[in-house]
């Protein structure tokens, strides 16, 4: 993984500059009637012609509804924007024919075959017989299902499906894409085949692409700037390098434990905010999106370990929850394995059943419990116990190597607040998220950390008056 983000971030910095916009919009806003939810929140931006540019936020920041605007599916209650030179509200036609899109939500035939789906698309946009013909085979073989053209695509896996609504998106010779989230819901290995094709086409054909998700590991490699977004609003807009530069330092990470009283949280805070060199302080329960969000937890105790290490494991995880062999494997060589197992999210368990889905005999080796587990989540019958998170605090210090020990004194000090764990790395942008909105990407949990952020909030207001 570390590689591959290594070559993007390569052939990013050698691109030429950009300098034209290609699309400017301002002062967008939306407001659904229903619900008069306010879903864009009067938002300004520019895109650089051959740019991948990102918007990347939780569910509901308003991602789709910005897309859709701009694709003019949706009207703005205020505020324009131009596309490719044409205004949204004022040249509707000129703007859909020069832009593709690629939906959130899947929109291909399943009863047609792949090559039918294309034609469909191509008649609409008034392309002659020759030219169909032509841009379809080229198109197909653009995202590699050259040979898979015959086929009906209810039979198609989801990386397929994905490839071809891409290849449906170009096929009328856009001059930008807009795609809505094009990984969601694919396995990490489909995921990473999408973002080569994304950066093939960005780079040998030029293309504009404005990209939605909120997978920050999907922004972070494939775009050269990133639009955070959230409740409609943009709350940071820059290259990937530069957000997390705003962040400078080092951030701890300090798990803590048998916390019974919460209302001393907010207390320490305050204390550990006092101390040189730490920047700001935030509660919350983080962990890796994307990619990462497939792999398992550490169990506890084994957090300390050596960061290089860690990763290392947490690599080479990625790889053994691709292969049902593999996993088998490495459950017989590593005595741990039925507790990490027991500790991943449930996310992480349900893309192990599905590896022993129709592989019966290999179930048959694994641990007892593990076995059990996969059974249940198969047949549907499993329930994940709820989870009493610990509360997490996020410090973004300058120096933490400094500025550790005091840090962890001032928590020892605290009456009846224990320390799970501790943990330093550069900030990533997760951190970056986090400290600009207060809260993680994640959907929100009622849990332990919601009450203390509750608490913190009271405390705020109580200040304020
Ligand atoms: N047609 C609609 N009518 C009313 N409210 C809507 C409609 N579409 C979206 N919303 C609301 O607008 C807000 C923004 O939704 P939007 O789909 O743009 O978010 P998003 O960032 O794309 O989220 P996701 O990551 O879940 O796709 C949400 O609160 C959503 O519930
Ligand atoms: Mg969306």
């Amino acid at each position: 993984m570390r590689d591959y983000q290594y070559n993007y971030r390569n052939k990013r910095e050698n691109k030429t500059k950009m300098t034209e916009n290609i699309v400017e919009v301002k002062n967008l806003t939306k407001i659904y009637d229903e619900g008069d939810v306010l879903a864009v929140d009067d938002i300004s931006l520019t895109l650089k012609k051959g740019e991948i540019f990102a918007l990347l936020g939780p569910n509901g920041a308003g991602k789709t509804t910005t897309i859709s605007m701009l694709a003019t599916l949706l009207k703005p209650t205020k505020g324009t924007a131009t596309v490719n030179s044409y205004n949204i509200d004022e040249d509707p036609d000129k703007v859909r024919k020069s832009i593709g899109v690629v939906f959130q939500e899947p929109s291909l035939d399943g009863d047609m075959k792949a090559e039918e789906n294309l034609e469909l698309h191509a008649i609409l946009y008034g392309m002659s017989k020759s030219e169909r013909r032509e841009k379809i085979k080229e198109v197909l073989k653009l995202v590699n299902l050259d040979d898979k053209a015959e086929m009906y695509t209810k039979n198609y896996s989801g990386g397929m499906k994905r490839r071809l609504e891409i290849a449906r998106g170009l096929i009328h010779n856009p001059q930008m894409l807009f795609l809505d989230e094009p990984t969601l819901g694919l396995d990490p290995q489909t995921r990473r085949k999408i973002w080569e094709k994304i950066k093939q086409l960005n780079e040998e054909l030029k293309m504009t692409i404005l990209i939605t998700t909120h997978y920050m590991e999907e922004a972070d490699v494939l775009a050269d700037r990133i639009c955070i977004m959230d409740h409609g609003k943009i709350i940071a807009l820059d290259t990937s390098e530069n957000l997390k530069h705003q962040l400078s330092g080092d951030i701890i990470e300090i798990e803590l434990e048998n916390v019974h009283n919460l209302s001393m949280i907010p207390q320490l805070i305050s204390q550990l905010k006092e101390i040189k060199g730490i920047k700001d302080v935030k509660i919350g329960a983080k962990g890796d999106q994307g990619v990462a969000d497939m792999t398992m937890n550490l169990p506890a105790g084994m957090k300390n370990m050596n960061p290089q290490m860690m990763q290392m494991i947490q690599q080479q995880m990625k790889e053994i929850m691709t292969d049902a062999k593999k996993f088998v494997r490495a459950t017989k060589k590593f005595p741990m394995a039925s507790n990490f197992f027991s500790r991943a999210p449930l996310e992480a368990k349900e893309r192990v059943a599905n590896l022993f889905k129709g592989n019966k005999d290999l179930l048959e080796e694994l641990p007892k419990n593990m076995k059990e587990t996969i059974l249940k989540i198969q047949s549907g019958e499993y329930e994940e116990k709820q989870k009493n998170e610990n509360p997490l605090l996020t410090i973004s210090c300058e120096n933490g190597a400094k500025q550790i020990t005091e840090i962890i004194q001032k928590i020892s000090n605290s009456d009846n607040l224990n320390i799970k764990s501790v943990q330093m790395h550069n900030p990533t942008l997760e951190d970056v998220f986090l400290f600009y909105t207060g809260r993680e990407i994640r959907e929100e949990s009622s849990n332990n950390t919601e009450d203390v952020k509750k608490l913190i909030q009271m405390r705020q207001l109580r200040q304020n008056k």
